[in-house]
């Protein structure tokens, strides 16, 4: 019995069968046990005899289990450290970093830079009624100027913002001059889509009123905005334009290096006294200036990027350059 059942043991190499092989030869109803067992009907010389051997052989079987479970315990130990072994000079593997959207960081640099100027930040709904998106903006119903903005209708007269014009009458509507505000947000407009052009982009609008505002405020206030994003060796130029809320209406360009031309980047004008009056300002106490600008646009013009379709269609590989 010894001898089969060592030969045995050194053939395990899992505990399991360790066990079961332990509950078969020295369990309780195991084959040793039993033989111990039997002891009780011998006399007592043969007692003594088969006891003396047995527990012998009791004690061999015990050690050899003993060692054989202290050797395939050490042979896992050996096989998971060799496999899971940590090189620690090895470098550490990179952690990905998130980082903020090129539109978010060109924004903050835009509100920055008017905050410097004295202006303050406030924001207003994406979804708008027809009555400050336009009304409010002589742009009344039928209004030709309607076409500048084709705009996406949520439930007449319910819209998404065509751009944040609208606050100009909600921050008006809310506080007495002087008014200085900026106001950062998305727009969204029912259009084909080009390298210039989304269905989908933000504006910052930018207002002033007060006594005694001119055009000059208006050039001045501008000139040191496009000095603060841009330095002082890109040339900006104004040209007429018309926007029904002002008059006279302008427009802005930067000089585009990677495109040889000028890049359009904002609206503005002078608050057209219509406006004024449309919120309760007396247009004869007090004027201001109004303008809108596009950070995608100027976010292209600082970094070099030739389409603004890539600012939404959520490429990593566009969006780790920034
Ligand atoms: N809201 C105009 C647009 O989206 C831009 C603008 C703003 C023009 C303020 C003049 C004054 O085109």
């Amino acid at each position: 019995l010894t001898q089969n059942a060592l030969q045995e043991l050194s053939q395990i190499d899992n505990p399991d069968e360790l066990e079961q092989w332990r509950v078969r030869i020295l369990g309780r109803r195991g084959e040793l046990t039993g033989i111990l067992r039997g002891l009780a009907q011998l006399d007592l010389e043969e007692r003594r005899q088969v006891g003396a051997l047995g527990n012998q052989a009791k004690a061999a079987l015990e050690e050899g289990l003993e060692k054989r479970g202290r050797d395939i315990s050490e042979a896992r130990l050996a096989q998971v450290a060799d496999l899971e072994r940590i090189d620690v000079t090895l470098p550490g593997r990179p952690v990905a970093t998130g980082r903020l959207h090129p539109t978010t960081q060109v924004l903050r640099e835009i509100t920055d830079a008017f905050v410097a100027m004295g202006f303050s930040i406030v924001e207003g709904p994406e979804v708008e009624w027809d009555h400050y998106n336009f009304e409010m903006l002589n742009i009344p119903q039928g209004h030709p100027a309607r076409d500048m903005w084709n705009t996406l209708w949520v439930d007449y007269p319910m819209l998404l913002r065509t751009h944040t014009s609208p606050m100009q009458a909600r921050v008006m509507e809310s506080v007495q001059p002087p008014v200085r505000v900026i106001v950062p947000g998305k727009c969204y407009r029912y259009e084909a889509t080009d390298a210039t052009h989304e269905w989908h982009f933000y504006q910052v609008e930018g207002l002033a009123v007060d006594e005694g505002i001119t055009f000059a405020d208006l050039k001045g206030t501008l000139y040191e905005f496009a000095r603060r994003l841009f330095g002082t060796e890109r040339k900006v130029r104004f040209r007429c334009d018309y926007f029904p809320f002002v008059e006279p209406g302008v427009d802005m360009s930067i000089d585009c290096f990677s495109c040889s031309g000028w890049i359009e980047i904002m609206g503005a004008g002078m608050v057209h006294p219509r406006v004024l009056a449309g919120v309760g300002y007396d247009p004869e106490k007090y004027t201001g200036f109004a303008f809108g600008l596009g950070p995608e646009r100027i976010a292209m013009l600082k970094y070099g990027i030739d389409d603004i379709r890539h600012f939404y269609s959520n490429d990593l590989r566009f969006l780790r350059q920034f």
